[in-house]
Formats: structure tokens, C-alpha cells, sequence
């Protein structure tokens, strides 16, 4: 199973998401057989690392992203990845431009996706402060679990196997 995660830029939401995805499954009975990356809609800050202020909160939370570099989303990906897990609907439409025509379904909201119910977005926190990357970090951490979850269901049920 191949996951990648998508926001705007690719230096806050998708890097943090990421992390948390990376650490959740670490922990998990299905640590080693999913591979995971990140990826902007934007090319706007190729290269770079994560915002520091996605650096600080993931940090906080024991999650190391420094390490991390954006990169856009390309068209190759649609072949490769499972799924795009997209962190807003400005991010969903934006990434099924760049879908080939079969591989359109791949790109998804990843909260509903995932089975969170009462949110479907996650906010840019780009232009807020501290609490705004907390309140992003808790919505991609519970994906990120919620994920985790869905996926174990899967390989019990044979669909991936060991
Ligand atoms: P992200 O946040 O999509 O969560 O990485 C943003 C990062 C940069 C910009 C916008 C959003 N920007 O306008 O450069």
C-alpha cells in the first residue's frame, strides 16, 4: 500500500500529516509494508523544508519533519500511489487535474476517507499562529490514526497481504 499525502504548498499541512502518518503506523502491526510521502498542489516551495512552525508542532507532539523536502505533486504519482490523500477540496480538485482519466478515484478527501465525520477539511494554518497549527496537527494525527485503522481492516481481510 502506497499513500501520499497532499496540501497546498507542501511546507505545513501535507509535511505534518506525513509525520504523524509515518509515526501512527511505526506503531502499529502494519509498521514496514506502507510507504508514505507528501506532495503540494503548488511547486511554490520546491526543496524546501517544512514551515517552522509545522517543524515546532510536529516536535511537540514527538514527531520529527525536519528532514523533510516539498516537492509538487506530479502526474506520475496517479501510477504509483494508492491513494492521494488531499487535506482540503481546493487541494482534491487541483490534484485531479494532474489524474489520468482511470486514475481519477484515487485522489480523495483524506478526513471522510478516512471515517472522520463532522470535519472534511483540514485548514491552511499558513497564515495563523500556534493554536491554528495545533488544531491542523489534531485533525491530520486522527486521519492519521483513523488510517491506520482502515488499513489494518484491510489486511485482515486478505486485501493486503503480509
Ligand atoms: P500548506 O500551507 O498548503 O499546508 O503547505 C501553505 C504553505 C504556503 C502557502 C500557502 C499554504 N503559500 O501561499 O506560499
Amino acid at each position: 500500500m502506497k499513500l501520499l499525502v497532499i496540501c497546498l504548498g507542501n511546507i505545513c499541512r501535507s509535511p505534518m500529516g506525513e509525520g504523524a502518518l509515518r509515526a501512527r503506523l511505526a506503531a502499529s502491526p502494519l509498521a514496514g509494508r506502507v510507504e508514505v510521502d507528501s506532495a503540494g498542489t503548488s511547486g511554490w516551495h520546491r526543496g524546501q523544508a517544512p514551515d517552522p512552525r509545522a517543524i515546532a508542532c510536529a516536535a511537540r507532539h514527538g514527531v520529527d519533519i525536519a528532514g523533510l523536502r516539498a516537492r509538487p505533486l506530479q502526474h506520475k504519482d496517479f501510477r504509483h500511489f494508492d491513494y492521494i490523500l488531499c487535506a482540503d477540496a481546493r487541494n482534491l480538485d487541483d490534484a485531479r487535474v494532474l489524474a489520468p482519466p482511470d486514475a481519477h478515484d484515487r485522489a480523495v478527501l483524506w478526513l471522510p476517507w478516512a471515517g472522520i465525520a463532522g470535519t472534511s477539511e483540514v485548514p491552511d494554518p499558513w497564515y495563523g499562529d500556534e493554536a491554528d497549527f495545533e488544531h491542523s496537527w489534531a485533525l491530520l494525527d486522527a486521519a492519521a490514526q483513523a488510517t491506520v485503522r482502515r488499513l489494518a481492516d484491510t489486511v485482515e481481510s486478505g486485501i493486503i497481504g503480509p
